[in-house]
């Protein structure tokens, strides 16, 4: 079917560019390429295949089915799963050969029950009071060392790695160094106490470009991965997603005339609208109503009025533009990092709302 409304233009070269300078940042060492949420919007499948094709052989995502998803598209890497998948499919954990996190002893102990062999990654929460094993401060340090080791004598589970999470890796150093020196702490113990736990990884994005500590055997990267590095970095990160939607009409106005829902917005001279086929339906958010603007061959196009479910007005008085003619939402030359700022949120959320069904993917490889 010919793209006759929405679409994100996913440069594959770019994603290849960005896991290089994470590996090159990394000296050398392998990331997990974190996939999850459809690779925040960019397509799991197609993105992981040209990954693996470019040397990664580790991916993560939330749950077992975007795990599943992977394999059966023919991944072959490790595939990790961050989330708590319930026991009772510990048999599809172990035929599509996937790795499990476990945060508990309770947990471990309920997978193992399930008498299947798996591999697992033990999940340390040293500051995100998310998922884990507690280990918020140093006395802490022997009942978490206590829990890792009975998870390490259930025999039908076998510890392949052993990681944290930053909280504030892009806005706090010194409690990312906490966290750090808590997860130090307890793998000096292990190593003592001679209890293999793997590898073991730490940093995300905004962690690989701030942390130089090649102690960790691989790290996890998501939004640097896709182009937008959480904290300043001299390395030439690429966007990868550029989003492109279709100009569907063009109208003239006259003073006074409202745009779109509620009229919030009025014209105090003659205009020239366009109709825009994107809506908070299609990931755009509402929020960005009367503040925004499209990209058209150098031009800022501004939003006018209310967002509505599909479609987006804009202002086109004095510009060379035509139904059929497609205008940039964001990427290349549009910044997602500010129309961030301008919807109150963050780039993954914008990323991420561009998984819809309704927002068709071209490939660019
Ligand atoms: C456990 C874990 N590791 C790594 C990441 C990747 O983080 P980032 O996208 O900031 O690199 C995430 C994403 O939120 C995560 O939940």
């Amino acid at each position: 079917m010919i793209i006759d409304r929405l679409f994100a233009e996913i440069d594959l070269k770019a994603l290849i560019n960005n896991y290089m300078l994470l590996k090159e940042l990394s000296h050398g060492k392998d990331i997990y390429a974190v996939v999850k949420a459809d690779a925040y919007g960019h397509g799991s499948v197609p993105c992981s295949l040209a990954l693996e094709e470019a040397g990664c052989n580790h991916f993560a995502v939330t749950v077992l089915k975007e795990a599943i998803e992977l394999r059966e598209a023919g991944v072959k890497g490790e595939i990790l799963v961050f989330g708590k998948t319930d026991s009772r499919n510990i048999d599809l954990i172990n035929r599509y050969g996937i790795t499990q996190t476990v945060d508990s002893y309770d947990y471990a102990l309920a997978l193992n029950l399930q008498n299947t062999s798996i591999n697992v990654q033990i999940n340390i929460d040293t500051g995100m009071s998310r998922l884990g094993i507690m280990l918020h401060k140093e006395e802490d340090l022997e009942n978490v060392f206590q829990e890792v080791y009975k998870i390490s004598r259930l025999k039908n589970l076998k510890i392949t790695g052993m990681y944290s999470h930053f909280t504030s890796a892009d806005s706090d150093i010194d409690y990312t160094n906490k966290q750090k020196h808590l997860f130090d702490k307890l793998l000096e113990k292990l190593k003592k106490e001679e209890i293999d736990y793997g590898k073991a990884h730490l940093k995300n994005s905004g962690g690989i470009i701030e942390i130089d500590d090649v102690k960790y055997d691989i790290s996890r990267a998501g939004i640097a991965l896709y182009g937008y590095p959480p904290v300043p970095t001299k390395q030439d990160f690429l966007p990868v997603m550029s989003l492109y939607s279709k100009v569907i009409a063009i109208r003239n106005i006259d003073v006074g005339d409202g745009v779109s829902y509620g009229r919030t917005y009025i014209a105090s001279e003659k205009m020239k609208v366009a109709t825009i086929a994107i809506g908070y339906a299609d990931g755009y958010m509402r929020i960005l109503s009367n503040n925004d603007y499209f990209f058209y061959k150098g031009y800022k196009l501004q939003v006018l009025g209310r967002v509505c479910m599909g479609l987006t007005m804009v202002d086109v008085t004095g510009v060379d533009i035509h139904e059929g003619d497609f205008v940039e939402i964001f990427g290349k030359n549009k910044s997602l990092e500010d129309m961030a700022k301008r919807a109150h949120t963050i780039t993954y959320e914008l990323l991420t709302n561009m998984s819809k069904p309704r927002v068709d993917r071209v490939f660019i490889k």
